[in-house]
């Protein structure tokens, strides 16, 4: 088990990305170490967006991880298996709800945001030298403030609360579970569970791509973690996280 191997817990930090770069730089964090706090004074989204977390109502930690196994171009296959882990974790918590991931890494229960991921790669030449993810899980806050267009948490699905420290422990356990699969070269069944617990694969929904409405379906995920979508024009797209917005 290397993921959770060293456990650092904080009441409160600014991030928990941060803290692990911090970490990392004075060789107190290595691989596998896990970074844990009740609260972040500024905890990080994608696109520079602001993760809202209740004081030690939900999950917030980051991983650090030394994957120099794997090649700098082939980095979104990290993405791949956390975003999987996550899935599965909040699926063995809520078995009967559908829980998937949303392109590249946004963990939904139907039309709603439960988890989100923040992966810092710090790349030295040809390596990935170290890995920061950053998970964010909505555990048992009831009430969100912030203008996230659609959040929920395990709690307001199962209507009760749940014990963060147990819950913790499944999530490494799951985490080290997909790991072990991305070391033992299993890159094949990853990619092909990825696609198949995608957000709105192969049905026609719509969509803003740089600036314009269409509605395509998704139809993959390239080599270097693009989201492909086919138009119902047959017209097909490839595009990056800043290129498409998943319209209601
Ligand atoms: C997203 O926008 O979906 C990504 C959210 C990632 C939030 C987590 S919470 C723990 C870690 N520390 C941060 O500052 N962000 C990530």
């Amino acid at each position: 088990m290397i993921i959770g191997n060293n456990v650092l817990e904080f009441d409160e930090v600014e991030s928990t990305n941060l803290t692990a770069n911090e970490l990392i730089g004075s060789k107190t964090a290595h691989d596998g170490t896990v970074i844990l706090s009740a609260y972040q004074k500024h905890g990080k989204g994608q696109e520079g967006n602001y993760w809202e977390s209740e004081a030690g109502q939900n999950l917030l930690m980051s991983v650090v991880l030394c994957p120099t196994f794997l090649k700098p171009e082939k980095q979104s296959i990290l993405n791949k298996i956390i975003s999987l882990a996550v899935a599965a974790f909040v699926k063995k918590i809520l078995p009967s709800e559908n829980v998937k991931i949303k392109w590249p890494n946004d963990i939904y229960v139907d039309d709603k945001k439960i988890a989100g991921i923040l992966i810092n790669n710090i790349i030295k030449g040809n390596t990935i030298e170290y890995s920061i993810i950053g998970i964010g899980v909505n555990i048992n806050q009831k009430l969100f403030l912030s203008d996230a267009p659609n959040p929920i948490s395990i709690a307001q699905l199962s209507n009760k609360n749940h014990d963060i420290k147990q819950v913790f422990l499944i999530l490494i356990d799951t985490l080290n579970h997909w790991y072990e699969l991305l070391r033992n070269g299993l890159i094949a069944s990853i990619d092909k569970k990825y696609i198949a617990s995608l957000y709105r694969y192969g049905i026609y929904h719509p969509y803003k791509i740089i600036d314009k409405k269409v509605y395509a379906k998704i139809t993959g995920v390239s080599e270097y973690g693009h989201l492909m979508l086919e138009g119902d024009d047959t017209r097909h797209y490839e595009c990056d996280l800043k290129e498409i917005e998943f319209l209601i």
